[in-house]
C-alpha cells in the first residue's frame, strides 16, 4: 500500500496562486462497498457535469487496483493514467462514469483511506485520503450528495455506518449483511466516512432549538461503553452551546461518533459520522486525567462545531485550511472557557501557542496561516494554521466586539452555506457586518512570523501624564525577508505603584504603524504597565519593566491572565540571566510565589498555573543560543530554592488540597488536584527526605488517574527508591490499556533524570512499544524530542535516536513521521557542534532511499530555510 515516491530534487509544489475551478463537478455519487480487510471492492457511480474548460475528466487515485471503467453504462478502454490519476475522455457535458477498484485495508499502515484498526474497518479521508478508496476529483471544491451501500460479513462486522441517515438494511448471501446510508448535504470527499465493525453504542438524544430530535451514538468496543459517558455529555453540551452562542443548529437526524485506536490525528469531523482517536473519547476516573477529560470535551466540541465551520461551509482549496481550523479552534476555546475557569483556559492555550507555534513561526518551517505553497498538504496541519489561526479570529472578535462579531459570523454562515469558501470570504463578511476596515488586518493571513513589540512607559511626575511608546517589528521568515507592519490590538492598563489602584480604564490600542505614542492623563503616581492583557495579540512583548514591577503586577493586576504573565516574565528574566551566567535575583521570584500562595482570593486552579516555572524550551526561546544544560541547571536550582524556602507553604497547600475527599470531576476539584501535584513537585524539588515516600503514598492512595499520574511523574524524574516500584505497579495495573500505557512511555520520555536517553532507547525495544500505532509512537519519540535537555544531549545520541525512529516510521506512516520531524530542524538555535549533529541527521533522512514526500518536504526545508 505504500507509495514508492522517490524524493527527487524537483518535488511537486502546489501553489495558491494557481487555483482554477474544477472542470467537472460531481453532483451525485453512489458508492457500493464489498468490505473485507484483505480485499475490498469499491464500485463508484459518478454523475459528472462539466463546470469549466474543455478537458477530459481527471480522477485522482492512489494505491488502488483499477478493475473496470464504464461511461454511460458502456465499458470503455480509451482511459489512461497520468501518474496515478485516471483520465477519461468525455465527449459531452454530462455523463455517468462508473469505476470498480480493489483495495487492501489490512495492508494500509499509513492510516489514510480505508484501513483496519483493532479488527474493525474505518476511513480517514482528510486531506487527500479519498483517492485511496476510489477514483474521484479529490479536492474540497467538488461537492456531492453521497449514497453509500456496504456489504460485509455479519458476524465480523455487525455494525455498518456511513455519513448521513440510514435508509435501508438487510441480510445477503453467505453470512453477509448490507446497509445503505444517504447524506442529503453536498460535501467534499474529504468528509466521506464509513465504519464497519463489532461495536457497541452509548445512545442519547438531543432536541434542537427548532424542536427536532437527533439520535446520538458513541460507538466503541463493548467493554469500553462505560468510558463514553463524558464524551456523550460533552456532545450534548456542545450542541446546545453552538445554538446559544452562534445560532447554529444541527441538521441531520443522527450524529454518530466512532472511537478507533489507530489514528493519525485527534479526530475527524466527517459529516454525521465523526471518527475519533480513542484517546479523545474514552475516560473514567481510574484511567483518564483531568487534562484528558478536558481535552475530550474540547475535541468533541471541536469536531461537532465543524458541522457548520467546515462542513456546511467548507474550504475552496487546502490553502484555506485555517478558514475552518482556526475558526473552529477559536470556537472550541470559547466553549471550554465557558465550562470552567476562563482564565486558566486562556493560560493553557497561550502556553500551548508558545510551546508549539512560536518555535514554528521562528524556524525553517514558518508559514502564514494561509500558506502560499506546499509539497504535501498533510504537513500543513500545524500549530500555525490551527492555533495562530484561532488567535487571528480572536483578534477580529476583540476588534469588532461581541455584537458585530456575531453579526459577521451570521452573515458568513448565511451567505456561504453550501459552498466552498475562502479566508477572504470570512474576513469580508466580518468587514461588511461591522463596517470596520480590515484591509491592513488581512496581513495576518499573508505574513508569517511572530511580531515583536517594544513598549516603554515614561511618566512626567509634574504634569500627571504618562507616555507609552510602542514599536513593532515582524521578523523575516523563509521566503518573506521584508514585512509590513501588522494591526496589533493591545489591551493596556496602568496601575499605581504606590496604591495598587488602577490608574486608567483598560484601553484597546491598535498599533498599526511601525511605532506609536499613547498618552495617559491624570497619572498621579508612578504607573506600572500592564500590556497585552488576556494575550489580546499573539506577539512577543519587550518592556523595560523591572523585577519589582513584574512582582507588583503578579500581585495586583486585576486581570488573572496578566498576573500569570507578569509572573512568567519575572521567572523568565531570572532564568535567562542565570542560564547566561549573569547575576539573577531569585528572591523576587520566591517572594512573588509566596504572595500568590498566600492570596486567599485566588482560585487554586489559577494559583497552580501561576506558580509553575516556564518550560526549559520556553527559556531557550529567549536566548540567542540555546544552552540546554545551563537552562536545565538554572531551572533546577530555582525549583530547589522555591521548594526549600517555601517548604512549609507547599506542605500546607498540599495538605489542604489533599483533604478534599473522594474524587469528583468539577472545576473546583480539578483545581485542587492540580495544586496538589504542583505542591508535590516543589516538595520533591526541595530535596526533602520524605518526598519519595510522599509521592509514593499519593500514587498508592489515588482514586483517580490525575493524582496517580502526578505522583508517577514526580517519581520518574527523581532518584527516589520508590521510582522503579511505581513504574512497575503502573505498568502491570494497566498493561491491557493502550491509552494508559502511552502515559507510562511518555512519563519516562519526559523524565528530568540524567539517564533519560538510555531509558528511552531501552523502551523503544520494549515489547509494548510499536511504531505502528501513532499514539504509541508519539508517546515515546514525540515526547522525548520535546525533552530539551535529553534530546539535545551533546553527544548527538538523542538526535540519532529520533532520526532512526522516524526513518523506520516513515516506511509505515509517512504523515505521522513527518509531524515528528520539526525538533530536528531547530539546529540554528543551538551551538555549532549541536547544529552540525542535527544537520547530519537531517541529511541522513533526506538521503534515505524511498523517503516519503511528507518527510522530504519537512527535512529538506529544515536544512535550507
Ligand atoms: N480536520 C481534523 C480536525 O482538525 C484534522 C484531521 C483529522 C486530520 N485526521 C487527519 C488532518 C488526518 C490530517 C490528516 O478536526
Ligand atoms: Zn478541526
Amino acid at each position: 500500500m505504500l507509495d514508492i515516491h522517490t524524493a527527487t530534487a524537483q518535488p511537486h509544489v502546489t501553489r495558491r496562486a494557481d487555483y482554477t475551478p474544477p472542470e467537472w463537478q460531481v453532483p451525485d455519487i453512489a458508492l457500493d462497498f464489498d468490505l473485507a480487510p484483505e480485499r475490498t471492492v469499491v464500485r463508484a457511480t459518478l454523475d459528472v457535469v462539466r463546470n469549466a474548460g474543455d478537458g477530459p475528466l481527471r480522477l485522482d487515485g492512489a494505491g488502488q487496483t483499477l478493475l473496470s471503467v464504464k461511461v454511460d453504462g458502456v465499458a470503455i478502454n480509451d482511459w489512461r493514467f497520468e501518474g496515478e490519476a485516471l483520465v477519461v475522455p468525455l465527449s459531452g457535458d454530462a455523463h455517468v462514469v462508473e469505476t470498480e477498484v480493489e483495495i487492501q485495508p489490512d495492508r494500509n499502515t499509513q492510516l489514510m483511506g480505508l484501513y483496519a484498526s483493532g479488527g474493525n474497518l474505518c476511513t480517514q479521508c482528510e486531506a487527500e485520503g479519498f483517492r485511496r478508496i476510489t477514483y474521484f476529483p479529490d479536492r474540497p471544491d467538488v461537492l456531492s450528495r453521497y449514497r453509500v451501500r456496504m456489504t460485509a460479513d455479519k458476524a465480523r462486522f455487525p455494525v455498518l455506518l456511513a455519513n448521513g441517515d440510514p435508509i435501508a438494511q438487510g441480510d445477503g448471501d453467505g453470512g453477509t449483511h448490507w446497509a445503505e446510508w444517504n447524506d442529503p448535504f453536498p460535501k467534499p470527499c474529504y468528509l466521506f466516512a464509513l465504519v464497519a465493525g463489532d461495536l457497541a453504542c452509548n445512545a442519547g438524544t438531543f432536541v434542537t432549538m427548532s424542536g427536532r430530535t437527533v439520535q446520538l451514538g458513541i460507538w466503541v468496543r463493548a467493554a469500553d461503553v462505560p468510558k463514553t459517558a463524558h464524551a456523550l455529555e460533552a456532545l450534548k453540551t456542545s450542541m446546545a452551546w453552538d445554538e446559544r452562542v452562534y445560532g447554529r443548529e444541527y441538521d441531520l437526524d443522527v450524529f454518530n461518533i466512532v472511537a478507533v485506536d489507530d489514528f493519525n490525528f485527534g479526530a475527524m469531523e466527517n459529516k454525521g459520522l465523526n471518527i475519533f482517536n480513542s484517546r479523545y473519547i474514552l475516560a473514567d476516573p481510574d484511567t483518564a486525567t483531568d487534562y484528558d477529560f478536558d481535552a475530550i470535551a474540547a475535541v468533541v466540541a471541536h469536531e461537532y462545531f465543524h458541522n457548520w465551520s467546515g462542513n456546511r461551509i467548507t474550504c475552496r482549496d487546502w490553502f484555506q485550511l485555517s478558514l475552518k481550523e482556526g475558526f473552529t479552534v477559536y470556537r472550541d476555546q470559547g466553549f471550554s472557557a465557558d465550562q470552567g475557569s476562563a482564565a486558566v483556559k486562556r493560560i493553557e492555550d497561550v502556553r500551548g501557542l508558545r510551546a508549539a507555534q512560536f518555535p514554528e513561526d521562528s524556524g525553517p518551517l514558518a508559514h502564514p496561516i494561509r500558506p502560499d505553497e506546499y509539497q504535501e498538504i498533510s504537513n500543513f496541519y500545524t500549530a500555525t494554521i490551527y492555533n495562530k489561526g484561532a488567535e487571528v479570529i480572536r483578534m477580529l472578535a476583540t476588534m469588532l466586539g461581541p455584537q458585530a462579531f456575531r453579526a459577521g459570523t451570521d452573515l458568513y454562515f448565511q451567505r456561504f452555506d453550501g459552498t466552498a469558501a475562502t479566508c477572504e470570504d470570512f474576513v469580508a463578511s466580518l468587514e461588511e457586518a461591522s463596517g470596520i476596515d480590515l484591509a491592513q488586518f488581512r496581513r495576518w493571513y499573508s505574513q508569517a512570523g511572530t511580531p515583536r513589540v517594544k513598549a516603554q512607559l515614561r511618566h512626567d511626575t509634574g504634569g500627571g501624564r504618562a507616555i507609552l511608546t510602542l514599536s513593532q517589528r515582524v521578523p523575516s521568515t523563509p521566503g518573506q525577508p521584508v514585512k509590513a507592519p501588522m494591526v496589533l490590538p493591545l489591551k493596556i492598563k496602568l496601575f499605581g505603584a504606590d496604591t495598587a489602584r488602577a490608574l486608567s480604564e483598560e484601553r484597546l490600542v491598535l498599533l498599526e504603524d511601525d511605532a506609536a505614542e499613547i498618552a495617559f492623563e491624570t497619572v498621579t503616581e508612578r504607573p506600572v504597565l500592564s500590556i497585552n492583557r488576556g494575550f489580546s495579540a499573539p506577539v512577543v512583548i519587550e518592556t523595560d519593566r523591572t523585577a519589582t514591577d513584574l512582582a507588583f503586577l503578579s500581585a495586583h493586576d486585576d486581570d488573572p491572565f496578566a498576573r500569570y504573565e507578569a509572573m512568567q516574565q519575572l521567572m523568565l528574566d531570572t532564568l535567562v540571566a542565570s542560564a547566561s551566567g549573569m547575576h539573577a535575583d531569585t528572591d523576587a521570584v520566591v517572594a512573588a510565589i509566596a504572595g500568590t500562595l498566600d492570596d486567599a482570593a485566588l482560585d487554586p486552579a489559577l494559583i497552580a498555573e501561576v506558580v509553575l516555572l516556564p518550560s526549559e524550551s520556553f527559556v531557550g526561546d529567549q536566548m540567542a543560543v540555546v544552552d540546554p544544560e545551563a537552562i536545565f541547571r538554572a531551572r533546577e536550582a530555582l525549583r530547589r530554592e522555591i521548594g526549600r524556602t517555601l517548604e512549609p507553604r507547599w506542605r500546607a497547600a498540599y495538605a489542604q488540597a489533599a483533604a478534599t475527599g473522594a474524587y469528583v470531576y468539577s472545576p473546583e476539584a480539578k483545581g485542587l488536584r492540580r495544586m496538589k501535584t504542583v505542591a508535590l513537585g516543589y516538595i520533591a524539588a526541595s530535596g526533602a527526605a520524605d518526598a519519595g515516600a510522599l509521592a509514593f503514598a499519593q500514587f498508592e492512595a489515588a482514586d483517580n488517574m490525575t493524582d496517580r499520574q502526578g505522583a508517577l511523574t514526580t517519581l520518574v524524574s527523581s532518584d527516589a527508591p520508590e521510582r522503579v516500584a511505581a513504574l512497575d505497579i503502573f505498568y502491570n495495573r494497566y498493561s491491557d490499556n493502550a491509552l494508559v500505557l502511552d502515559k507510562w512511555f511518555q512519563a519516562q520520555a519526559l523524565s528530568q533524570r540524567d539517564d533519560t536517553l538510555a531509558g528511552v532507547q531501552e523502551l523503544a525495544q520494549h515489547r509494548a512499544f510499536t511504531l505502528a500505532n501513532p499514539n504509541r509512537a508519539r508517546s515515546l519519540v514525540g515526547a522525548f524530542s520535546v525533552n530539551q535537555r535529553a534530546f539535545n544531549a551533546a553527544s548527538g545520541a538523542g538526535y540519532r535516536f529520533v532520526a532512526d525512529q522516524l526513518i523506520a516510521l516513515d516506511k509505515l506512516n509517512p504523515q505521522t513521521a513527518a509531524k515528528l520531524l520539526p525538533p530536528l530542524g531547530r539546529w540554528r538555535r543551538f551551538d555549532s557542534a549541536r547544529a552540525a549533529l542535527m544537520k547530519a541527521e537531517l541529511e541522513r533522512i533526506v538521503a534515505t532511499p524511498g523517503l516519503s514526500k511528507d518527510m522530504f518536504e519537512q527535512a529538506s526545508k529544515s536544512l535550507a530555510g
